[in-house]
């Protein structure tokens, strides 16, 4: 898909992948609309980009939905849908308060649906559009003391791929990126810093040029850094082989 001219949607650009690929999608010609929860960042974003700001806590039921017609108003259409807001939480399962899974759900995984459900029907009766999902390798290979998390984003995965089959030869393209450790402020906003000495966080910029390049060629999957599309592919060739190996060299999260 040519970039230049297109109307973009990038959900949580108010900080990290977002906002670099807000900046990328901009430089590339498109006129970005810059989603974000906090009303300074946001705004910064949307200054620095050209684009237009529109707020809203995604969590929230409803807000989908609102947000993608607020996104709808400022150009009449959006064809790039970048479903990005997200947020982690790390810890034993056991100890996940009931409305913390409801956070994470609806986060992580409802409002990416809601999102698609409102914009992609403009896009097909367009023939043209692009739907990129941003996942996460905790989806494709499961962590421990992620439980909730990898399962929203393992659930993404899936639906991107279910998504790609039925709208095959519509002109619309969906995208699943699959990030390992990235270099933002995802960490401190799950509350537990990244301690692991490897694999290294990987710069956001490199993140946003391969899911930008990834819109741009029309591409299914984009791996960042690609090394890490080993990890799954032991898991679903050899499985007993893979536990052994993620319980040797995984996080070990017990209940405290
Ligand atoms: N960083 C990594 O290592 C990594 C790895 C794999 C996948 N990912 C995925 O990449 C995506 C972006 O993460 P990031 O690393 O860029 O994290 P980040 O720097 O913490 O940015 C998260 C973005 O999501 C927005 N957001 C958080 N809660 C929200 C809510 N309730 N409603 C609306 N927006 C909300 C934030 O908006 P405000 O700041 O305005 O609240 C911010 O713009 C997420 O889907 C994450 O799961 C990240």
């Amino acid at each position: 898909m040519r970039l230049d001219g297109k109307v973009a949607l990038v959900t949580g650009a108010s900080a990290g992948i977002g906002a670099a690929v807000a900046e990328r999608l901009a430089v590339a010609g498109a006129r970005v609309v810059v989603h974000g929860r906090d009303a300074e960042r946001t705004a910064e974003v949307a200054t620095r980009v050209g684009g237009a700001p529109v707020l809203g806590d995604l969590a929230l039921p409803g807000v989908a939905a609102e947000v993608a017609d607020a996104a709808l108003a400022v150009h009449e259409r959006i064809d790039i849908l970048v479903a990005n807001a997200g947020l982690g939480w790390s810890g034993p399962f056991v100890q996940m308060r009931a409305e913390e899974i409801d956070h994470l759900v609806a986060l992580d995984l409802l409002a990416p649906l809601q999102l698609v459900r409102c914009l992609l029907p403009s896009m097909v009766e367009r023939r043209g559009g692009h739907v990129a999902l941003v996942g996460s390798i905790a989806g494709r290979t499961a962590v421990a003391g992620e439980a909730v998390y990898a399962a929203t984003k393992a659930a993404l995965d899936v639906f991107a791929e279910s998504l790609r089959l039925e709208i095959r030869g519509s002109g619309v393209f969906v995208s699943l990126t699959v990030p390992g450790v990235v270099d933002t402020g995802f960490f401190s906003a799950r509350g537990r810093p990244y301690d692991r000495k490897r694999p290294r966080p990987v710069p956001v910029a490199d993140v946003a040029r391969a899911l930008v390049d990834g819109i741009a060629n029309d591409r299914a999957e984009i791996w960042i850094p690609r090394w890490l599309r080993v990890a799954p592919a032991v898991r679903a060739l050899a499985p007993g082989l893979y536990r052994q190996l993620s319980a040797r060299f995984g996080e070990q999260v017990m209940p405290r």
